[in-house]
C-alpha cells in the first residue's frame, strides 16, 4: 500500500504541522504583573529579622493559596525546585557525610542539593512500571549511615509512599519528595508530596504551572519550616536576632521568589485542576487509541492513586516487536511529524560526577574524605531497571509540551499505528 509507506522511507508524513505548544499564560497573568509593576515593589524581602524576611505581600498570598490548596500547614516559596530541594536538604539536619537513597531516573537536581550539603547520594533502583523509586531497592541500599530517603515522584505520579514511610519509621530515616513534575496527583486522596517530613513543586518554564522559575516547599513541621525559610534567606544573619539557637547548616542563600513571579503564581495555582483535567484527557485518548498495539507498554496509575502526566512513559516489549529497532521505531515516528518524544531518560549515577567521584574541588571531595565512611557504588550495573529502560526499551512523550486537540491526538495514535504496521522494515 502506498499510502501505508513509512514516511522515513519517503512516504507522505501523517502529522503535517507540529503540535502546538504548551502556553499557560493569559491576560490573567498579564493582569496581576502589570499592577505588580505599577506598584514598583518587585520584591520585598530583606535578609534580617523583622516583617519583610518573610517576603512581599504577593509571596505571602501565594504561598497562603498553595497551602490551602494543597492542604498542608506551610507553602515556602523559592527561586526555583533545585534551590528549594537544597533547603529541604538542609532542613532536615543533614551531616557532612551522611548518605541519602534517591532514585537515577531523575533530573540532577535531586542529587545535587545532597551534594550542596557534603552528603553522600547513593542510588536504588526504580518499579519497572511506575518508574518511581523502589521501596524494596531502598531497604537493600540503608548502611549505618543512611539518614534520609529522597523520593521523586516521577513523571506525574507518587512513589509508593506508604510503604516508604514505613521503611523510613523502621529505620528513622527522614522522607524528602521531589515531586517537581507530579503538582496535583493524589496518593489514597492526599496531595503527592505532602506525605514526607518536607516535599515541593518546580515552577519552571516546562511544568504544568510556571512562574518563568520558581518552585514551593511544602511540610507540616513547624521546625522544618523555620529552618527552610532561613535557608531561603540568609540564615547566617537572621538567627542572632530571630533568637533561633539550632545553628546546625544555618549557613543561608538568596532563593527567594519575586513579587512579579508570585503574582503570576497565584494566577497559575487558579489553572492547575483545569490542566491536570486537560492531561489526563489526552492520556486516556492516547491510552484507548495505543492500548491495542503490540509491545507497546503504556502507562500504569498506581492502585488508589491519580497521574497528572507531566511525561507519557512508554516501553517496548523486544520480544513483541518481531525484531524492530527502538532507535529506528523512534525515528520513523519522528519522520511521522511526532515531537516531543524522546529515547532517553536520566540515569543520574552514570553521569561524570559520579563515575569520576569529582564534586567539590580536584581531589575527590566529598568521597575521598574522612567524612566519607565506606566505599560507596557508582558502577553500571547498581540500578539494572533504570538502565535497562534507558538502554533498551524506553519511549518517553513529553505531555507537557504540547496542548494538543482530540484530532491531533487521533493523528498521534494514526503515527503510532502506521509505524506498527511497517515494523518489519525497522529491523
Ligand atoms: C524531578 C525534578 N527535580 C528537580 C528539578 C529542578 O527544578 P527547577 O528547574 O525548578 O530547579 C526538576 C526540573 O525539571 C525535576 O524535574
Amino acid at each position: 500500500m502506498k499510502k501505508d509507506k513509512l514516511a522515513l522511507f519517503g512516504g507522505n508524513k501523517i502529522i503535517k504541522k507540529p503540535f502546538k505548544k504548551y502556553n499557560t499564560i493569559g491576560e490573567e497573568e498579564l493582569n496581576a504583573v502589570t499592577k505588580v509593576i505599577k506598584k514598583g515593589i518587585l520584591s520585598k524581602y530583606l535578609a534580617r529579622w523583622g516583617d519583610d524576611f518573610e517576603g512581599g505581600p504577593k509571596v505571602k498570598t501565594f504561598e497562603k493559596e498553595w497551602a490551602n490548596y494543597f492542604k498542608v500547614k506551610h507553602a515556602i516559596s523559592v527561586n526555583s525546585w533545585t534551590s528549594g530541594l537544597v533547603c529541604a536538604v538542609g532542613a532536615i539536619g543533614i551531616e557532612p557525610g551522611d548518605e541519602i537513597i534517591l532514585p537515577p531516573w531523575t533530573m540532577s537536581a535531586s542529587a545535587m542539593a545532597i551534594l550542596h550539603w557534603n552528603a553522600i547520594p547513593v542510588f536504588a533502583d526504580i518499579e519497572k512500571e511506575t518508574y518511581c523509586i523502589d521501596p524494596v531497592s531502598i531497604e537493600k541500599n540503608i548502611s549505618e549511615y543512611t539518614k534520609a530517603i529522597m523520593v521523586v515522584d516521577i513523571g506525574g505520579q507518587s512513589a509508593d509512599m506508604n510503604k516508604i514511610n514505613k521503611i523510613a519509621k523502621k529505620y528513622n530515616l527522614k522522607v524528602i519528595c521531589d515531586t517537581a513534575q507530579a503538582p496535583g496527583s493524589l496518593y489514597f486522596k492526599k496531595f503527592t508530596g505532602t506525605l514526607a517530613d518536607v516535599g515541593g513543586y518546580s515552577l519552571n518554564y516546562h511544568k504544568h504551572i510556571h512562574t518563568g522559575e520558581g518552585g514551593m516547599l511544602v511540610t507540616n513541621d513547624d521546625n522544618i519550616a523555620k529552618k527552610l525559610k532561613l535557608i531561603r534567606n540568609h540564615a547566617e544573619a537572621v538567627v542572632g536576632d530571630m533568637g533561633f539557637n539550632d545553628l546546625s547548616n544555618m549557613i543561608g542563600h538568596n532563593f527567594r521568589l519575586g513579587e512579579i513571579e508570585s503574582s503570576i503564581g497565584i494566577e497559575q495555582l487558579k489553572k492547575l485542576d483545569y490542566l491536570i483535567k486537560e492531561r489526563q484527557r489526552i492520556a486516556k485518548r492516547l491510552i484507548d487509541g495505543l492500548k491495542d498495539l503490540d509491545g507497546l507498554n503504556l502507562p500504569k496509575i498506581r492502585k488508589n492513586c491519580t497521574h497528572v502526566y507531566y511525561m507519557f512513559f512508554m516501553t517496548l516489549d523486544l520480544e513483541k516487536i518481531k525484531g524492530a529497532k527502538r532507535d529506528k521505531i523512534f525515528h520513523a515516528l519522528v519522520a511521522e511529524g511526532l515531537n516531543g518524544l524522546s529515547l532517553k531518560f536520566a540515569n543520574v549515577h552514570l553521569l561524570p560526577i559520579f563515575q569520576k567521584k569529582q564534586a567539590y574541588g580536584s581531589k575527590g571531595f566529598p568521597w575521598n574524605s574522612e567524612i566519607n565512611k565506606r566505599e560507596i557504588n557508582y558502577n553500571k550495573g547498581i540500578c539494572p531497571v533504570a538502565e535497562s529502560l534507558h538502554d533498551k526499551n524506553y519511549i518517553g512523550f513529553q505531555m507537557c509540551m504540547h496542548q494538543m486537540s482530540n484530532h491531533e491526538i487521533d493523528l498521534m495514535i494514526s503515527a503510532f499505528k502506521k509505524v506498527w504496521r511497517n515494523l518489519e522494515f525497522l529491523k
